[in-house]
């Protein structure tokens, strides 16, 4: 493992995915315990895609105290949640989530509604809930991926999704010409919000749209670049091959 800075991010590259999915692990297993300590439970928003399974996985190996712990979803696939393209079904299923003393705390985003931007209402409502009427709703810690394209959560480029501030949570159109079902999506306030951010990354593929990620520009060429904007800690956490050299 080594450890680099940028001007607003911490870096850590990890030399395996065995390495990556304990670094992970140990970083979400501590952003819950410090919100445990000092607030009496702990608020996680978990994102969907390849990369997270291990770290999942190696979560839940560990003794977290799930009785204090909400489980979010940052975005969700239009669809079932028994799909196999279900971010809820495979989260569960990596952190064992169906367990009873978890399941009552598990907060899955509705996507099988054919009116995304009511099951969008909903969550939000559930989160103003969860959170308080009148709160920031910061998460204690958020996992988020980034795409070749470099869009994170459901924020898609050339979609204007970025600049959506009016709501927490968005329903956001299918774009059948590159194989993508609508999806729901925490906006780009609430990611902003998280105390916690962990960026999760491996593979070359990745080594263009993180060197973007962290320069400014236009958001909706590279969505993630809304975490240039974070209030809270951002940790990339990624492989040899996802570190921007040039
Ligand atoms: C999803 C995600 C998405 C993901 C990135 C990276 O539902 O697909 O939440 O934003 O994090 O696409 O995905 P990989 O981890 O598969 O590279």
């Amino acid at each position: 493992m080594s450890e680099v800075s940028t001007a607003r991010f911490e870096v850590t590259v990890a030399e395996s995915e065995a390495e990556h999915a304990a670094l992970g692990a140990e970083i979400v297993a501590r952003a819950i315990d410090a919100a445990v300590r000092a607030r009496g439970s702990a608020r996680v928003a978990l994102s969907g895609g390849s990369t997270p399974g291990p770290v999942y996985r190696r979560l839940a190996q560990m003794a977290l105290p799930l009785d204090r712990i909400d489980w979010f979803w940052v975005d969700e696939r239009a669809g079932d949640p028994s799909s196999p393209r279900s971010n809820f079904r495979a989260a569960r299923a990596d952190l064992g989530l169906d367990r009873a003393d978890a399941a009552a705390r598990v907060h899955r985003m509705e996507a099988e509604d054919p009116d995304l931007a009511a099951a969008a209402a909903r969550y939000e409502a559930l989160l103003r809930r969860t959170f308080g009427v009148a709160s920031a709703v910061a998460f204690d810690v958020m996992t988020l991926g980034i795409g070749d394209d470099g869009h994170t959560a459901s924020l898609f480029p050339a979609t204007g999704a970025t600049a959506i501030d009016d709501r927490l949570v968005a329903a956001i159109g299918a774009q059948p010409a590159k194989g993508l079902e609508a999806r729901l999506t925490l906006t780009a306030p609430v990611l902003c919000e998280a105390r916690t951010v962990l960026f999760l990354a491996r593979g070359a593929g990745k080594q263009r749209p993180i060197a973007s990620a962290w320069s400014e520009g236009p958001e909706d060429e590279v969505p993630a670049r809304v975490l240039l904007r974070a209030q809270g800690r951002v940790v990339w956490l990624v492989d040899r091959d996802a570190y921007p050299t040039g």
